[in-house]
């Protein structure tokens, strides 16, 4: 079991890996942990599968593609509650890049967890930018609401142990994005997993358990009805020695609202504003 930290950083020999729950080992890459020729080994072989990986990529491309293509034939059309408008049809491939790396990110309409929001580039930005700052190298970091999984990505490109998190009718597209854009560039492989806010979380993602040095969100207020919730599930995690980044466009009063219970919750700071794209970047910490 991890050691619970008060602090953000290693104590002593501590790895991440000694702060990871044992059931979230499996598929963890612990590159030059330990053996290092056995890592200087296996990037040689790395390398030269890298050629084929790219046709192997190309070929996964046109699969998920064709995969959508069926499910938009065939599946009916399920809402959560909460999630309209839902048209369900592919929009295609947006590209990004950052930390060197050419990101492509699969996009659809059916859910707002399907498209690339605003405040997850600007945010990509910011901690492509701004590493000394915001350094993400060795950290335990959740995302929370990462739709996409642009932000998780770069987070893992960064050198973060990553858990992007969403309501399960996203995973799939989520898993799939961030899979292919991070596989063979990182020092960890990113975990993908379910988690609808304030749902179930002492018993899923418990405080004495689970204490990431970062939890990141992007977009996640806008019109919708687990406001509260969401607030509550920043509280959870944002404990002691943890660092919350929030980016947000500024749509709507209630997102100004929450913007005061946020303040009211946490101890904040502005790190960014993006006044053309009415973007505007917090970090807290918890007040406990
Ligand atoms: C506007 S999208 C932003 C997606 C991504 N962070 C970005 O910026 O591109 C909001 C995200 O929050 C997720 N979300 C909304 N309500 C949620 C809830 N109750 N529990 C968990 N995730 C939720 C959605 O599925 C969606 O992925």
């Amino acid at each position: 079991m991890p050691k619970r930290r008060q602090g953000g950083s290693f104590q002593g020999s501590e790895t991440l890996k000694d702060r990871i729950p044992a059931g979230h080992l499996v598929g963890m890459e612990t590159v030059c942990d330990q053996d290092q020729e056995a890592c200087l080994a296996r990037e040689e072989v790395e390398e030269q599968e890298e050629d084929s990986e790219v046709e192997e990529e190309e070929e996964e491309e046109e699969l998920f593609a064709e995969e959508l293509e069926t499910k938009e034939e065939t599946k009916p059309l399920e809402k959560a509650a909460a999630w309209e408008p839902s048209v369900y049809s592919v929009l295609g491939k947006e590209q990004h890049y950052f930390v060197g790396h050419n990101i492509n990110i699969y996009e659809s309409l059916d859910s707002y967890g399907a498209i690339v929001w605003p405040a997850a580039v600007a945010l990509c930005h910011f901690l492509d930018n701004n590493r000394k700052q915001i350094n993400l190298q060795d950290k335990w970091v959740l995302e929370i609401g990462a739709g996409t999984g642009l932000l998780s990505i770069v987070a893992c490109l960064l050198g973060a142990w990553v858990t992007a998190t969403d309501i399960p009718d996203v995973l799939g597209n989520l898993r799939s994005n961030v899979y292919r854009n991070t596989r063979g560039h990182c020092r960890y492989t990113p975990q993908v997993a379910p988690l609808c806010w304030e749902q179930d979380l002492e018993q899923t993602y418990p405080r004495s358990t689970y204490h990431y040095d970062y939890v990141l969100a992007a977009d996640v207020v806008y019109h919708h009805n687990f406001l509260d919730e969401l607030l509550l599930t920043m509280r959870h995690f944002c404990q002691p020695g943890t660092t919350l980044i929030w980016a947000n466009k500024v749509r709507f009063e209630s997102d100004l609202r929450f913007t005061e219970n946020f303040k009211r919750t946490f101890n904040t700071t502005l790190l960014t504003e993006l006044p053309e794209d009415e973007v505007k970047i917090f970090m807290a910490t918890s007040r406990e």
